[in-house]
């Protein structure tokens, strides 16, 4: 099938790359020269693990192109999904206005029958929007489908060739036709493909993401509760995860959710609800909570040192909102890390991917506090604690003989649950996790 993706983000590469490698013709769209000369050449400008070589081939074998002209894009597609940023506006609910644009510019080409899919996470009604924006332009026959998408950073190339399901909204028997046929090599396996209409299916991407924030949420504060009444909460996460109403996934406690996806859709669930006079009570409790458990680690260490935290040197581990990710937006770590220098520490960091992209998220003046440095060992000179704020695979086995010869002290505060209890009391290493006790 022929298909222009317009919009080259992170969304917008993993679909364009994927329906690539399927057999498909892609060409993909963005206003920006710089960013198309980039691709052209083969570079993907964000770190995710397996899109490079799969995007290498399709431009070597001339599956996927790369254009700033809609026009052409248009004439030359059947599907066209829309890959668009839509940022949270001053008012918690996504802006749609690059969504309008775009759909306005479509309305004006379109010659022949297309179908648009809305593929960026939007609020419930803006499939009805895009189309009324279109019709209002044209009398070519069209069709708006939502099409959510369920990928996980890190995981996206996986998680887009291999979905659990594929969510299609639509009223338009045709559209289902040519979407399903499309993601037919996907679900070989049989996950479903699953049709309902187009509010349903925007409002089953927020849902998806509110419940799973709130679940983490939920095992958070049972942590907080397990620390207070002598419980682990990894053994209660196994205890109720073997229910398979509950399920063993995405119920590790820790220091708050991050990224790009769930602090903004559950922001704008909530703001959604009270749109429509409802108090979502819930989620209004998930954001104060989450925002609570990124400094909840600070509160540790403030006890640990009577208050006296000024002057003392923090190594920190991992900057990302998770591993395998140079995205840091909302990450825990800038939370932490500003809170540590407000108190008038000195912070050393050490991130496998996100020394380019930190910066700007915690400030320009917290950043240029921090002594940014290349690799773990160094994170642990001289410094009075290690904090571990993202789980990357490389923090899980340390040489810890040699840790504890680096460390002014050997305490370390582990916002990732990464250590054995035992192993930390045998190693006469002061250890505090989230959810257990403390150790020596
Ligand atoms: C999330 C969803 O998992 C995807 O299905 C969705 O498509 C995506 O948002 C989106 O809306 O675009 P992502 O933000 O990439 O994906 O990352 P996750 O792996 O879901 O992790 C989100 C946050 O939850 C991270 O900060 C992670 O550390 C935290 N988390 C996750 C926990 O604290 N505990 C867990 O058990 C799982």
């Amino acid at each position: 099938m022929k298909i222009a993706v317009i919009g080259t983000g992170y969304v917008g590469l993993v679909t364009g790359t994927c329906f690539a490698d399927s057999g498909n013709h892609v060409i993909c769209v963005d206003n920006n020269p710089d960013k198309l000369d980039l691709l052209r050449q083969g570079e993907v400008p964000i770190y995710e693990p397996g899109l490079e070589t799969l995007f290498k081939r399709a431009i070597r074998e001339k599956r996927i192109t790369f254009t700033d002209d809609l026009s052409e894009a248009v004439k030359q597609s059947d599907i066209l999904f829309l890959c668009l940023p839509t940022p949270p506006g001053a008012d918690g609910q996504a802006d749609l206005s690059a969504v309008v644009k775009v759909a306005e510019q479509i309305g004006d080409l379109i010659d022949d029958y297309k179908v648009i899919v809305n593929k960026s996470t939007v609020p419930v009604g803006t499939a009805d929007k895009v189309r009324l924006t279109i019709e209002s332009r044209t009398s070519v026959p069209f069709d708006v489908v939502s099409n959510p998408e369920f990928l996980r950073e890190g995981a996206a190339v996986n998680d887009f060739q291999k979905p659990e399901r594929v969510v299609i909204g639509t009223s338009s028997d045709r559209a289902a036709e040519l979407m399903k046929e499309l993601y037919d090599p996907f679900v070989r396996s049989g996950n479903p493909i699953i049709i309902m209409d187009e509010r349903s299916s925007e409002m089953t991407k927020y849902a998806a993401n509110g419940f799973l924030a709130t679940k983490i949420t939920f095992m958070n504060e049972i942590a907080n509760i397990c620390e207070r009444v002598g419980a682990n909460v990894d053994h209660v996460r196994r205890g109720i995860g073997t229910d398979s109403r509950i399920g063993k996934r995405f119920l590790f406690a820790g220091i708050g959710f991050g990224g790009s996806c769930f602090p903004k859709d559950v922001q704008a669930l909530h703001y959604t609800a009270k749109e429509n006079d409802y108090n979502f009570r819930i989620l209004d409790a998930v954001q104060k909570v989450n925002d609570s458990q990124k400094l909840s680690i600070v509160e540790k260490i403030k006890k640990f040192y009577n208050g006296q935290v000024k002057g003392r040197t923090f190594g920190v581990w991992g900057l990302t909102f998770k591993p395998e990710t140079d995205d840091v937006r909302e990450a825990p770590a800038i939370y932490i890390i500003q809170a540590l220098i407000g108190l008038g520490a000195h912070v050393k960091a050490y991130d496998p991917e996100a020394r380019k992209t930190f910066p700007a998220a915690v400030g320009e003046e917290i950043s240029s506090q921090i002594d940014y440095v290349e690799d773990q060992t160094s994170a642990l000179q001289d410094v009075d604690a290690l904090i571990i704020s993202t789980e990357w695979n490389e923090f899980r086995r340390p040489d810890f003989d040699n840790f504890i010869k680096l460390m002014k002290e050997p305490v370390i505060f582990d916002g990732r649950n990464l250590y054995d209890l035992e192993r930390m009391e045998e190693l006469n290493i002061t250890y505090f996790s989230v959810g257990r006790r403390g150790v020596n």
